[in-house]
């Protein structure tokens, strides 16, 4: 790392890890190795992706799944880019105001009611079949992941720690709590969790991937929703379709960045915030430094403010992309923000468009030894999602429905305000900020990054690639830097800069005298960024996020 002042220091300093012919970034260590043996066995990043997709929904129930949705940004060595969109859609008979009466116990978040269509599996088809190695089959994809779950992996200390934090939803669901405890108390650190049922479902996806939306699995699903007051029905399941859609891209100092678009907010925003950044000396300002501090939150909440009036999915009003990447409107952005001081977010509203035209989460980072990059976020939303598993068939169902505005202005459970643009309505998909990335230097793979927790995912992807590409990091110092979060929210008594316990006081009391209100008494764990750099050598270097939490980089 460049030798600047800093006032903020990253963590004790650790190396990234370093590989020649492949590597794997994952938050949970075993299925980051069901990756690595797809890639030493001629699979490309893209089936070790897909193999990966299915480890984790065995190996880390907190995030990983079958029975949530997600994005694939690839990158395929041939300079082919795409981005899979497997988000969950509100069922058909989903409707704008469905949550607004609590006297029917509706809730977003748990239960029945609050899961949209899955798409991890057509999701993860989708990728094998159009950019998979030909060679491998669908089948051996799966495999590893039903290995694990009929012969069961033993329980690490922070996985069984997710289901004494988070996990309390899960006993009062009998498949549930029967898949993940016994009589109630759940599986410890070293016990041997074995899916029998699970197993039994990858089975049948891994000879037909069709089983899941309208075979056994399918039939298995919405005979729970019906018997349970929920919505999704066959035809929901039937109809559901994973889509190929075009990246978003824009170039940041000599970096070409390759992200999200819409129905994520996480593209749009990561470059919204670098091309505002670019309209202030940021880069100048030195990694830690208040002011660099300072200027990212400035940015944040601009960011969040167009969110929250321009977003939401692209199949039911096309977002005014160009007017919101317009360099001009970006600049005009950032000219208000004051060097010296924070603006009251009360004076920060969405940006005038010019043009007219029309939790939790997980993410891994694969790079193979041709050069093809694949990044994946993933999710049932909130840790376990709604709590809810499907009799008989052993996975837990997301609760992605709290993504949508249920109550339109006012902020979802990661506090991010949500406009009327993101409002519930039948087969629409709600509006995310996850935002698999992957940063070309020269044309090349560069940098591969993502990242769960919400809206903390955009933020947190931002800074890691300002850390690399402004500050001169390498990718692990990156990752560990201490972070920042800010989110637009004009109701003052929740208007807070969030920072790491790892920010030391004197930043927190030079940015307090800026005008930031700092809730220092409750830090946030920012979230967790795992990233690959490829080196102009070739050389891959891989980063998990340990200071964060638990995962694994694995390279040969
Ligand atoms: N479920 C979190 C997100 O998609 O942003």
């Amino acid at each position: 790392m460049a030798a600047i002042c800093c006032l903020a220091m990253a963590a004790p300093a650790r190396e990234p890890v370093y590989a020649r012919h492949g590597m794997v970034v994952a938050q949970e260590p075993l299925a980051a190795d069901v990756g690595v043996q797809v890639l030493r066995a001629g699979g490309n990043a893209v089936d070790a992706a897909v193999a990966v997709g299915f480890a984790l929904a065995v190996t880390y129930p907190y995030a990983g799944n079958i029975g949530g949705g997600g994005f694939m940004t690839v990158r395929m060595a041939d300079g082919r880019v795409a981005f899979i969109d497997f988000r969950e859609k509100a069922p058909g008979r989903a409707g704008h105001d469905m949550y607004l009466d609590t006297t029917v116990g509706n809730s977003s978040t748990r239960g029945w009611r609050a899961v949209g269509v899955p798409g991890t599996v057509r999701g993860l088809e989708l990728a094998y079949q159009r950019y998979g190695n030909p060679n491998k089959s669908w089948a051996s994809l799966v495999q590893p992941a039903i290995q694990l779950a009929d012969q069961g992996f033993t329980l690490s200390a922070s996985n069984a720690l997710f289901f004494v934090k988070a996990g309390g939803k899960l006993l009062h669901d009998p498949e549930a709590r029967s898949s993940f405890s016994t009589n109630g108390v759940f599986y410890g650190a070293g016990a041997l969790l074995v899916q029998r049922d699970l197993g039994r479902t990858l089975t049948r996806i891994a000879s037909e991937p069709d089983d899941f939306y309208q075979g056994e699995t399918a039939r298995l699903l919405a005979d729970a929703m019906a018997a349970n007051q929920g919505l999704i029905t066959r035809e929901d399941l039937r109809a559901y379709q994973a889509v190929e859609r075009k990246p978003l891209e824009g170039d940041y100092h000599g970096y070409h960045i390759i992200t999200a678009p819409p129905p994520s907010s996480g593209g749009v925003c990561v470059l919204q915030m670098l091309g505002m950044l670019d309209g202030t000396d940021y880069a100048k300002a030195g990694p830690g430094s208040v002011r660099s501090y300072h200027y990212l939150a400035e940015v944040m909440r601009r960011a969040f403010a167009d969110r929250m009036e321009y977003l939401g999915d692209p199949d039911f009003m096309m977002p005014r992309m160009s007017a919101l990447l317009d360099p001009a409107y970006l600049k005009a952005r950032a000219a208000g923000i004051s060097p010296t001081q924070a603006t009251p977010t009360a004076e920060v509203r969405p940006g005038q468009l010019r043009s007219t035209e029309g939790a939790d989460t997980t993410h891994f980072s694969i790079v193979d030894q041709a050069g093809n990059a694949v990044a994946v976020t993933y999710t049932l939303n909130l840790g376990f999602g709604s709590g809810v598993a499907v009799p008989g068939a052993g996975f837990l169902l997301n609760d992605e429905m709290d993504d949508f505005a249920t109550r339109p202005g006012f902020p979802d459970s990661f506090g991010i305000v949500q406009g009327e643009k993101n409002a519930i309505a039948p087969n629409k998909r709600p509006l995310s900020s996850m935002c698999p990335t992957i940063v070309l230097k020269d044309h090349r793979p560069f940098l591969v990054l993502g990242a769960p927790g919400g809206g903390m995912i955009l933020t947190a992807v931002l800074q890691v690639i300002l850390n690399v590409t402004d500050y001169g990091m390498d990718v692990q110092s990156a990752v560990d830097f201490p972070r920042i979060h800010h989110l637009w929210n004009p109701n003052p008594t929740n208007d807070y800069l969030q920072v790491e316990r790892t920010m030391p006081a004197p930043t927190i009391a030079a940015l307090r005298k800026l005008g930031y209100r700092i809730n220092d008494q409750e830090p946030i764990v920012a979230a967790r960024v795992e990233a690959i750099l490829v080196g102009p050598n070739g050389r891959m270097e891989g980063a998990h996020d340990w200071t964060r939490g638990d995962g694994k980089a694995v390279g040969y």
